[in-house]
C-alpha cells in the first residue's frame, strides 16, 4: 500500500515518524515542497497551486491515501482536494480539542503560521468548543525557516515572540505547525509547567482507521524535494538526522 505524506518541508517528517511507528509495513512516499517553502508567508492561492501539485504527483505515482502533514496546507487546501479525489485525503489540524479537555482553570496557547492563525479554519475549530475564551493564538512567521537550516536554539527568537504569554498561565502549548515539534525543548524551557502537544498521532490514528488491515510487508520509505526523488547519501542522511532530532524531542 503506497501513502503519500505532504509538506511544505521538513516538518511533515513528524507525521512519518509517527506513521512508521503505528503503520510500519506501508510504503510512503514523503514530498518536501522545498523549492516554495515557507508557505505560511504565501498567499493562499499559491499554497492551494503548490499542494495541487504535489497531490497530483502522490495521485501519479499511485498513492491510496495521502496525509496533508502540513497545518497550513490542510487549512488552505483540504476541503477543495477532497472534492476532486475520491482516495482518502487526511488533514492535520492543530489539537486545540485535546488542549480544551485538559486545561483545566489555566489557558491554551496555539502557536502556528500565520497563514493558520489567520485562517477562518482554525477560528471556526476553537468556536465549537464552550471554553473557546481559554485559547490565545501566536504566529511565529520565522521559526519554519529555523528549522529547515536546522538551527534548532529559537529560545532568543522565542522570547521575544511570545513575550506578551506569561508562562504561568499556560496548561496546554499546541504546536500548530508541524515544523515547531523540532523545537519542543525551546517550548518546553519557555513553558515548564505547560503540556506540549501537537496532532501527528491523532492524524496517524486517522489515517490508519481509514486503510484496510496492516499487512506483513517490510514498508520503504521513498524521498522527494518538490517531485525529485532523493538519492544522493548526504540528502538521505540529513533525512534520517531529522527524524533523529524529531524521536529524540518526542521522549522530552
Ligand atoms: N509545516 C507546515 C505547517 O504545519 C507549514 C510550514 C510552512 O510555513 O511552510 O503548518
Amino acid at each position: 500500500m503506497k501513502i503519500g505524506l505532504f509538506d511544505s518541508g521538513m516538518g511533515g517528517l513528524t507525521l512519518l515518524e509517527e506513521a512508521l511507528i503505528q503503520r510500519p509495513g506501508a510504503d510512503y512516499l514523503f514530498y518536501a515542497d522545498t523549492d516554495h517553502v515557507p508557505y505560511g508567508l504565501r498567499s493562499r492561492e499559491e499554497i492551494m497551486q503548490f499542494t495541487s501539485q504535489a497531490v497530483a504527483f502522490l495521485a501519479d505515482e499511485g498513492c491510496e491515501c495521502i496525509v496533508l502533514a502540513c497545518n497550513t496546507a490542510t487549512a488552505v487546501a483540504a476541503e477543495a482536494l477532497r472534492a476532486q479525489y475520491t482516495m482518502p485525503i487526511v488533514g492535520i489540524e492543530p489539537a486545540v480539542k485535546s488542549a480544551l479537555a485538559h486545561h483545566a482553570d489555566k489557558r491554551v496557547l496555539v502557536v502556528a503560521t500565520p497563514v493558520t492563525i489567520r485562517g477562518e479554519k482554525l477560528l471556526r475549530l476553537i468556536d465549537q468548543f464552550e471554553d473557546h475564551d481559554a485559547v490565545d493564538l501566536c504566529a511565529l512567521p520565522d521559526l519554519v525557516c529555523m528549522a529547515e537550516s536546522e538551527q534548532y536554539n529559537a529560545l532568543p527568537y522565542l522570547k521575544n515572540a511570545l513575550a506578551a504569554f506569561e508562562p504561568q498561565n499556560y496548561s496546554e502549548v499546541v504546536l500548530g505547525c508541524t515544523h515547531f515539534n523540532y523545537f519542543r525543548d525551546n517550548f518546553l524551557t519557555l513553558f515548564p509547567n505547560a503540556e506540549v502537544i501537537d496532532g501527528a498521532a491523532g492524524t496517524i490514528r486517522r489515517m490508519c482507521s481509514l486503510l484496510p488491515p496492516e499487512t506483513n510487508d517490510a514498508g520503504s520509505v521513498t524521498f522527494y524535494c518538490s517531485g525529485r526523488e532523493v538519492t544522493d547519501a548526504e540528502s538521505l542522511s540529513a533525512f534520517r538526522r531529522r527524524l533523529e532530532r524529531l524521536r529524540r524531542m518526542r521522549t522530552l
